[in-house]
């Protein structure tokens, strides 16, 4: 929200991570994560994310230069704390980078980034990134301590990790469900007092997507495995219009419940 109150636009970017995923399992260069991000950007995503992993398990060295290089947008880059990837951001200078916590074994991304407890290693790191001009955002669980750590690091965002609240969806918990989206409003709103812009991803289906992004200080959804799953059934550009839609919807109904 601004000062005025008027409700800030929500942006979606969208994570192209398992269009090269589905590419790897066989080689070669079909499908190519480009091509998906151009078509992304055409249905409604205002950025494209993508996470380039230690293991190269999805995104490439290449997918990054080409994304960098061939799109128009906004590009968010995913990676972890590391010497390798602080140079190729550097090297790449994207948009914004989203500092994430990485673990080889696991299957995604399982959990907040710890800062509050590794603030002297992650401060120095972001300085480095914001003197090349690269906003940063910090992947974090909606904790008190781990966004006044972020503010403490100079991050310029914070990103909420909704895994705990998409899993309790999953899992048909209301009652977690229901806690696990206070949590994320409360820490949105206090992430925003601290002066921090504030986004959220991970796990966002149509389902979960518009609690979330009837909260106003997200100003920024990043989804990206639902969406290439829809495209399966239904194409990337309905897959990406029909949460575009969604997402606005819910957007229009907070602004319509604060002017009543
Ligand atoms: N945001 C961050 C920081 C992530 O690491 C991921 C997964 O790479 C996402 C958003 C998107 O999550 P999903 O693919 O589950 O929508």
């Amino acid at each position: 929200m601004t000062d005025a109150g008027a409700i800030l636009p929500l942006r979606l970017g969208v994570n192209i991570d398992h269009v090269a995923t589905i590419r790897n399992a066989r080689g070669g260069d079909h499908p190519d994560p480009l091509r998906a991000a151009k078509l992304a950007v055409e249905a409604g995503a205002d950025g494209i994310t993508a996470h380039l992993r230690e293991d190269r398990r999805h995104i490439g060295d290449k997918d990054i230069s080409a994304l960098k290089s061939e799109l128009d947008c906004p590009l968010n880059l995913e990676m972890a704390a590391t010497a390798e990837m602080l140079d190729i951001a550097l090297d790449h200078r994207p948009h914004a980078c989203c500092i994430v916590p990485e673990k080889r074994s696991e299957l995604t991304t399982e959990g907040g980034l710890d800062v509050a407890g590794q603030v002297s290693d992650i401060k120095p790191y972001i300085d480095q990134l914001r003197a090349a001009g690269i906003r940063v955002s910090l992947f974090i669980d909606p904790d008190a301590h781990q966004i006044e750590a972020a503010k403490a690091c100079d991050a310029d965002v914070i990103e909420i990790h909704t895994g705990t609240y998409c899993e309790a969806a999953f899992t048909r918990d209301e009652a977690g469900l229901e806690r696990e989206l206070g949590r994320i409003e409360q820490g949105a709103a206090l992430a925003a007092q601290a002066g921090l812009e504030v986004h959220a991803g991970h796990g966002l289906t149509y389902d979960t997507t518009g609690p979330v992004a009837s909260i106003p200080e997200i100003v920024e959804l990043n989804i990206g495995h639902f969406l290439v799953g829809e495209a399966i059934f239904s194409g990337l550009d309905s897959s990406v219009r029909r949460m575009r839609g969604l997402m606005d919807k819910a957007r229009a109904n907070v602004s319509g419940a604060r002017s009543a």
